[in-house]
């Protein structure tokens, strides 16, 4: 009878001394044989170090990992395997990192979301540690970066793997840009994603068992980014961005964070959405500041009157169920996993929550915000994040757009 082979992938530093002890022992061992009578084979190989992307299947069935602790190629393909391809591992990076942006694309491509092509590629820069030049000798690959992008298309966005504040991101037109770009990103570890020529830009925010979906115009600055546009997407693409951001929260279990996704022709492709501190800040959030404030505060008293119990695992196979089953549409999965997002958020309870515990929270708001603590408050804002010059024309601006608030809240809750 043929034996099921299965193959064990070492990642490794400097050390010589077990690999080989491991590998000539499982050589003398031979096949074993499994339940019913099926035999079990086994095969050993260093990995290398070298590009992936992020749709790649891996070749292991189990990986031994004496590397990603300090070298964040291999940490990085770990959570890959981990997240997407139902790898067994010693041990789980998970349970020596949280998250950054590349998790997040693993586990949404898993999930059938449409994030961009994405390939993750080792550092320009040596590493700093004393342990990288005999590895990087011995199990880095050369590659072409050229081939590379070329392969994902221009132009496309280069951008560190744990991003933030657009720190590193730069969009790449030719070879010679991302060239520059690669050159530049040294010590950074980066990814090469696809651009998408999106129409409009669409970022959430969400708080516990709320979200609100917002036009974001990246190219303005901060205090211009976010658009007052109650009606830029249509009904169903608004209701696709929001299943996306609590999706996304509901499987990594936040219950704070911002969710950017790119809608082109009614295609919404999730781009950043590991924002696990996201900017509440009244000066960029301004229109939108009295809704963030209110949910923080009915998701915080819900979470403490109910006893809600935090989860600090995952649970990720109840996602992967759904991800894994064959013939589900894309809108099917969507509302299998708002499902499961509804069930994590208790959505029902927490509305039924606040509606008989928290009824006049909408008026007590309403009537902070139109009133003069508020204004004090919001000069105050100004004054120490702007330069003299800037006061009186920031506070006329924030003024005008919580102005807009009270009036568009004021006829809700007359009509509501
Ligand atoms: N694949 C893409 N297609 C089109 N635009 C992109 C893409 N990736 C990034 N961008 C643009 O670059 C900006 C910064 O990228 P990204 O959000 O990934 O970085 P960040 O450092 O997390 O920024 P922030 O902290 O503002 O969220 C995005 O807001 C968007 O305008
Ligand atoms: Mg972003």
């Amino acid at each position: 009878m043929t034996a099921t082979r299965n193959l064990i992938g070492l990642l490794l530093g400097n050390e010589e001394d077990w690999p080989r002890a491991f590998d000539e022992i499982l050589r003398r061992l031979g096949p074993v044989a499994g339940a019913d009578g099926t035999r079990h084979a086994f095969d050993c190989e260093r990995i290398t170090i070298e590009p992936f992307g992020l749709r790649d299947r891996p070749r292991y069935d189990l990986v031994i990992d004496r590397l990603a602790y300090w070298y964040y190629v291999p940490r990085e393909w770990l959570k890959k395997v981990a997240l997407m391809d139902d790898v067994y591992l010693l041990n789980s990076p998970f349970t020596f990192q949280s998250m950054e942006k590349h998790a997040a694309y693993c586990a949404m491509i898993r999930l059938g979301l449409k994030v961009p092509e994405t390939v993750l590629v080792p550092y320009k820069n040596p590493v700093d540690n004393d342990r990288y030049a005999y590895t990087a000798a011995k199990y880095n690959r050369p590659f072409d970066l050229d081939a590379i992008a070329e392969q994902i298309g221009y132009p496309l966005f280069m951008k560190p793997y744990d991003g933030g504040a657009w720190r590193g991101v730069s969009r790449i037109r030719n070879p010679a840009e991302l060239h520059a770009a690669y050159d530049q990103s040294g010590e950074m570890l980066m990814h090469l994603q696809k651009a998408v020529d999106y129409d409009v830009f669409a970022r959430s925010l969400s708080i516990g068992a709320e979200t609100m979906v917002m036009r974001f115009q990246p190219e303005q600055p901060m205090h211009l980014r976010y658009a007052v546009d109650h009606d830029f997407l249509s009904p169903q693409v608004g209701a696709e961005v929001v299943r996306i951001g609590r999706l996304v929260n509901a499987f990594f279990r936040w219950e704070f964070n911002s969710c950017e996704t790119l809608v082109k022709d009614g295609e919404v492709s999730p781009i950043d959405y590991a924002n696990a501190c996201p900017d509440v800040a009244l000066t960029s959030l301004h229109y939108y500041f009295p809704w963030a404030m209110k949910a923080l505060v009915k998701w915080c008293i819900f979470a403490l009157v109910t006893g809600r119990q935090p989860k600090l695992d995952l649970e990720t196979d109840q996602f992967f169920k759904i991800a894994d089953e064959a013939g589900a549409s894309y809108a099917e999965k969507l509302a299998a996993y708002g499902d499961l997002a509804d069930a994590y958020f208790e959505t029902e309870r927490y509305h039924d929550f606040c509606a008989s515990r928290l009824p006049h929270i909408d008026e007590i708001v309403l009537d902070w915000i139109a009133g003069p603590d508020f204004d004090q408050l919001l000069i105050q804002t100004v004054r120490s994040a702007y330069p003299a010059h800037e006061h009186d024309q920031f506070i006329a601006h924030l003024r005008g757009l919580l102005g807009l608030w009270v009036r568009d809240e004021s006829s809700r809750l007359r009509t509501a």
